[in-house]
């Protein structure tokens, strides 16, 4: 067995450091994290233990035996042993340190304290509070232990040392106690415990119940008709429409977005080259559509001129010279080429016989 004295020495210079930082909130809460999964893996380790190496049918000697090991000191230091992973410092450091507490509730506290947490982690080392309390005395929390926040938030600190017990409220809840609602919810139940926020309808900034009929204030961007109900305002059929020339104008709920027309158009009411109101330069309505105009095939020549030729693109056309031929001063003349392959071979070969000029007096001779 190993003993707590044996721990001590190597114990107490760690916790003298650690007892530095332990006042951090963070580690507060940190230790009582810790100190629950060791009281977990504590009821772990104790099943798995129960009725080790024995089976069935135990001889009367085995019962004895078997009574005398479920209490026992053995069983105890097969159970701590296994608390804990090798790494896991926080979690070796609060065994060790504490050897001699789960010695005490193991062989005296266990039948009358059955449950290690409440004893170990929040009456004996007191790095935890019962549930809906917090900080160092185990206060309850805003709103109550029984129900923190009212159900309806979170309480800092809740089940720690550590916290001020204040609420950090649900969505949709706010106030000290979690019982109001946020803008944009309203209260479906309440009374001075209990509250049920629900959503208004999307058109409400403030409401009383669920539909756009309930709103006390639109939201912008929607306005009250006669009957009182929040509707959407159609910006884009306004008097001044809020999208530039190039754009057409799309209503949302509760708001518009403008989009770019087709560049087929010159203004626009919807999208595409069919949404024109008037097609751009290069381009001409054909069965309400603005289409591409070739210019290379009308009867006026987009081209003139020698050795050129007409390219049609989207909207407009382009003119180029002819194949080898090339543009110089305005005009296409034809290309000089570092030669084409066939002449350059001419030009490498050794003049023959044949195609040598032969010399005057040769001719003289003949
Ligand atoms: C609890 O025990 C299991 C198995 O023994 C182990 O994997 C786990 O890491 C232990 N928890 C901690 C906090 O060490
Ligand atoms: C408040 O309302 C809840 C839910 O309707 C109910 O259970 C509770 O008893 C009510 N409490 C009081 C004080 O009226």
């Amino acid at each position: 067995m190993p003993s707590a004295g044996s721990v001590v020495t190597l114990c107490c210079a760690l916790s003298l450091i650690l007892h530095i930082v332990h006042t951090d909130a963070k580690d507060l809460r940190d230790s009582c994290s810790t100190c629950r999964q060791i009281t977990d893996n504590f009821s772990k380790g104790f099943d798995r233990t129960t009725k080790k190496n024995f089976g069935g049918g135990n001889t009367a000697w085995e019962e004895r035996k078997l009574s005398k090991y479920e209490t026992s000191e053995i069983r105890l230091v097969e159970i701590l042993e296994g608390l804990c992973d090798s790494s896991n410092f926080e979690c070796n450091h609060m065994v060790e340190e504490h050897e001699e507490e789960f010695e005490t509730w193991w062989f005296k506290r266990k039948t009358k304290y059955p449950d290690l947490f409440k004893w170990f982690c929040i009456d004996t080392i007191q790095v935890c509070c019962p549930k809906g309390t917090f900080g160092p005395d185990c206060n309850a929390c805003v709103g109550g232990s029984e129900r923190p926040c009212h159900g309806n938030g979170a309480c800092d600190g809740d089940g720690t040392r550590a916290g001020h017990g204040r609420c950090s409220c649900n969505r949709g809840y706010q106030g000290e106690f979690c019982l109001d609602c946020i803008d944009g919810y309203f209260n479906v139940e309440r009374n001075d415990s209990f509250s049920l926020c629900a959503e208004c309808h999307t058109s409400c900034k403030t409401c009383t119940g669920s539909t756009n009929q309930d709103c006390d204030q639109c939201k912008p961007g929607w306005e009250k008709d006669e009957a009182g109900a929040c509707n959407d305002v159609d910006e884009c059929s306004k008097e001044s429409p809020p999208c530039k020339e190039d754009q057409y104008c799309q209503n949302t709920d509760g708001s518009y977005s403008c989009q770019a027309c087709d560049k087929a158009c010159s203004g626009c009411r919807g999208a595409g080259p069919s949404g024109c109101l008037a097609c751009s330069d290069g381009y001409g309505e054909e069965e309400g559509t603005c289409t591409d105009i070739n210019e290379c095939e009308q009867p006026d020549q987009a081209c003139p001129g020698e050795n050129r030729e007409c390219v049609n693109i989207k909207g407009s056309y382009t003119c180029i010279c002819s194949s080898s031929f090339e543009e110089k001063d305005g005009v296409c003349v034809q290309t000089e080429e570092p030669a084409s392959e066939e002449s350059q071979e001419v030009l490498d070969s050794e003049p023959t016989e044949s195609t040598m000029p032969k010399f005057p007096e040769e001719h003289e001779d003949l």
